[in-house]
């Protein structure tokens, strides 16, 4: 029997710090108009002390996986989509694993900046289809406010953080992720960059003083590569999925710039009515903004069981990519009485004793073995 990937739960977490467009006319050489105009943008949140990619992404996978209505212990895998990872290692998935007490769930980052949540899903989505796993957690995750130079006019106008998460469930009913494309151009790196901190360019004092831990962007090169590769890979998600565009009840795109939006969904000829669009409100939340999206659209009732939708998205690599799912939401024969956000504050609990009982076990064996391996 040919199985399926079912999207059944979703969840969002954002942080309560809001800046708005006249804190920055504050900070650096801009207004609100500006802003507003060029990027469509009005707020942004920003992560408070205590806030990272993996608090965000750990509150928005519990809040998923309450309505899924399965637990942590239920999770085969999770990916984290982020360009704003806690470390270079660990995977910030795997924090997210020990934060949930996800027992049996493998980890791992993915890195494909604001396309990243379409090539998660996919990966998921694949990974159910052949059998191999059955539910997984697929989170977009970024606290990008702490990789912006909060001195450049050009790119901190932009960007904002959050975090939202999905359950993706196997089933023999069809329906769910149809299809995924995924694209990539290496020779436009340079278009959209955080230069130093890696193997390349080592962090030091040299790299700090030149700014080179920050995002760096050619805006203008950015914006005429996005326009471009969002119709070409909607067009070809829905072919891939037996769909014609006039059977798409939403197309949810990666929420960079209203401008952008609006082109490319002229170029599709498909009306703003039916394109999902929050950045006013978020900023560009990079591989988070498709489900921040998504997860306000089902809230106010706009996305429905039964619904065709494509997700479409852009971003440094440069990569690009889309997915055509038939959103299904819970699976009929989920209805189990499991509640991991209503008792977020339990759950946090038991994974914190869980993680601390690991490490005590640890240090036991440290003690017991010494340095004996
Ligand atoms: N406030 C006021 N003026 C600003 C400004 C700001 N925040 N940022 C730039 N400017 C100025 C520039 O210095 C320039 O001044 P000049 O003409 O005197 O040199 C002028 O505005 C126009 O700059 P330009 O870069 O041509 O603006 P733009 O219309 O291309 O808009 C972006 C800039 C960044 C908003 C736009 O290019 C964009 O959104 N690109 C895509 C970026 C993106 O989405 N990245 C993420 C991808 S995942």
């Amino acid at each position: 029997m040919k199985r399926y990937a079912h999207i059944t739960g979703w969840g969002i977490s954002v942080p309560e710090r809001v800046l708005t467009n006249d804190d920055l006319a504050r900070m650096v050489d801009t207004t609100d108009e500006w802003i507003i105009s060029r990027t469509g943008i009005r707020q942004r949140h920003i992560a408070g002390d205590g806030q990272s990619t993996a608090s965000l992404g750990a509150e928005a996978a519990l809040r998923a996986l309450e309505v899924a209505k399965i637990s942590p212990g239920d999770v085969d895998l999770i990916i984290v989509s982020t360009s704003s990872p806690e470390h270079l290692f660990p995977s910030t998935a795997s924090l997210v694993q020990d934060r949930i007490g996800a027992g049996k769930a493998g980890a791992f980052d993915l890195s494909a900046a604001c396309t990243g949540f379409i090539i998660a899903l996919s990966m998921a989505a694949q990974a159910i289809q052949t059998g191999s796993i059955n539910t997984a957690l697929v989170l977009g995750a970024e606290t990008l406010s702490r990789l912006v130079n909060w001195e450049d006019r050009t790119t901190c106008i932009l960007f904002g953080d959050g975090a939202g998460a999905f359950v993706l469930q196997g089933s023999e009913q069809p329906g769910g992720i149809l299809s995924s494309v995924m694209r990539s151009d290496g020779s436009g790196a340079d278009l959209l960059i955080v230069p130093a901190g890696g193997s390349k360019l080592p962090t030091t004092p040299q790299t700090v003083q030149d700014g080179l831990h920050y995002i760096h962007m050619n805006g203008q090169e950015v914006f005429r590569f996005a326009t471009r590769v969002m119709k070409q890979a909607t067009e070809e998600a829905i072919e891939l999925a037996g769909m014609t565009l006039d059977e798409v009840d939403w197309v949810i795109p990666h929420q960079a710039n209203q401008r952008i939006i609006e082109t490319a969904a002229k170029r599709l000829k498909v009306p703003m009515e039916r394109v999902v669009v929050n950045l006013d409100r978020y900023g560009n939340t990079s591989t988070a903004s498709i489900p921040l999206a998504t997860v306000e659209a089902i809230r106010d009732g706009r996305v429905q069981s039964g619904d065709r939708i494509v997700f479409v998205g852009f971003g440094a690599g440069l990569t690009w990519g889309a997915a055509a799912v038939l959103w299904t939401g819970l699976l009929a024969e989920e209805k189990r009485l499991i509640w991991p956000y209503r008792f977020y504050n339990l759950y946090q609990v038991y994974a914190r004793v869980r993680s601390w009982v690991l490490r005590f076990v640890r240090f036991i064996e440290g003690v017991i073995w010494g340095k004996r391996v």
